[in-house]
């Protein structure tokens, strides 16, 4: 087993460069599906949840090649399946993302119900009935769902009872060749929606309002294959910036895009960091001091992102004063706490809230990464901790943090990553 093993106390000084964005990366790849022959992607990053979208993308009959060290070829012309494997679905709730594109492009798919983190029951309800009212009929029955428009579909006005992410990109990727005008009603305005539809609408695609929570889709043809650049992945960005101020140091965060840390910077700046815009691309921040409580509620964007909370927490547990943290996004993400009790935060869960009291000093301890953020979250704790911290469970990290732990100490962590028996 591997465990990072970090001994807490130094500030972490210097640049980092943000890789491009998970959450963008994975329904690109997979709508690079509806294209007629073979994408580029750029600045694609080196992640296990990555892999993991290929072996199912390979596994339908794609072609996908790594060329050089952030770029991808995804030759999607020779998918003859739509039905992925179990064992590799089963890896990642995203794998669901081909669901839109293989109905829009097959006319048919059926893949086993998604795994992923442990962070809720995370049902698929709103990407089938965006599927349903594009015409499709849906079939559920021992752990698999069946989707099937042998006829094609057809554009309609979808309600989404929750700006979910991953329902609307499903719904986008398989409303862009259906016949007709699809408006997508509450639809979440993340990032990541707006690079997808720029990627699609790159390749053809006739997309209009997305960034807002009315999108048009009027269906066209068919979609030609581009080279597309994904933006940059704005929680990595945001980890690093909390890593500043929990360590009280100065961290630069490059390759960004500073409007999509909108709500972190705000958020930071409220503890009393120091966080500005240090040209179009860069960010900063930097602390000196213990920072002040605050008080965060996750919501869906422009609010604050829900995969920041427990970096966030991380920083509450250090800070003058007591913060109350509302998980208003999923149910169940509050599974860090434990383990920073461990390190000695006084944390208290009140149902969807946690109160978080800031204590002055946390220690080392060996703890467990549960998710892919609360994973980042306890590093960032460990950082702050007197003495040393081993946290195990990397695996959930390395899903998406590209060399955390290189990236950590070149900032000037005293952080290994060692196996251990
Ligand atoms: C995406 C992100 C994830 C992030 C989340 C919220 C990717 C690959 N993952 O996940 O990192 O934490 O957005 O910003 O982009 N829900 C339903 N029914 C559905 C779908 C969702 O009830 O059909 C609920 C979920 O249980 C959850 C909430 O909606 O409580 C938000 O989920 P959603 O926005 O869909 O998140 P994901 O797309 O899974």
């Amino acid at each position: 087993m591997e465990i990072a093993r970090i001994r807490g106390g130094l500030p972490l000084r210097g640049k980092v460069r943000i890789e491009g964005s998970k959450n963008a990366v994975l329904p690109i790849i997979a709508a690079s599906i509806l294209a007629d022959g073979a994408c580029v992607l750029r600045d694609v990053p080196r992640l296990d949840d990555v892999n993991s979208i290929r072996d199912v993308m390979l596994s339908l009959g794609a072609d996908i090649r790594q060329l050089g060290a952030r770029s991808m070829l995804c030759d999607t012309s020779g998918i003859r399946s739509s039905e992925p494997p179990y064992e590799l679905v089963r890896r990642m709730r995203a794998s669901f993302l081909v669901m839109g594109p293989l109905l829009a492009k097959l006319g048919y798919a059926r893949m086993s119900l998604p795994g992923g983190c442990a962070i809720g029951s995370r049902p698929i309800d709103l990407h089938l009935k965006g599927f349903v009212q594009l015409g499709a009929s849906v079939c559920l029955g021992n752990g698999y769902v069946q989707v099937a428009a042998p006829r094609g579909l057809y554009g309609n006005r979808i309600y989404l009872d929750y700006p979910s992410v991953g329902a609307t990109e499903n719904t986008m990727m398989a409303a862009v060749l259906a016949r007709g005008s699809t408006f997508i009603e509450n639809a979440a305005e993340e990032p990541e929606i707006v690079d997808l539809a720029n990627f699609l609408s790159n390749m053809g695609a006739d997309i209009r309002g997305a960034g807002t929570n009315l999108v048009r889709i009027d269906g066209v043809r068919r979609l030609q294959p581009v080279e597309y650049t994904v933006i940059p992945d704005r929680i990595e960005a945001g980890t690093y910036l909390v890593a500043a101020a929990i360590s009280g140091g100065e961290v630069f965060v490059e390759n960004v895009v500073p409007e999509h840390l909108k709500p972190v910077m705000a958020k930071l700046r409220e503890t009393g960091a120091r966080v500005y815009e240090q040209n179009e691309t860069a960010v900063a921040a930097s602390a000196g001091r213990r920072p002040l409580a605050v008080d965060i509620k996750t919501l869906p964007y422009p609010g604050f992102p829900t995969d920041m909370q427990p970096q966030m927490m991380a920083l509450m547990c250090v800070a003058c004063g007591t913060s109350i943290i509302t998980e208003s996004v999923f149910e169940n993400r509050f599974m860090h706490v434990p383990e920073m009790k461990r390190m000695g935060a006084h944390i208290k869960i009140e149902g969807r809230s946690a109160i978080v009291r800031g204590a002055p000093r946390v220690w080392g301890a060996q703890v467990k990464a549960t998710d892919l953020r609360a994973g980042a979250a306890l590093l960032l704790l460990a950082t702050r901790a007197e003495g040393v911290t081993e946290v195990s469970g990397l695996e959930h990290i390395d899903r998406g943090y590209v060399d955390f732990v290189p990236k950590l100490r070149s900032l000037g962590v005293d952080v290994e990553r060692v196996t251990v028996t």
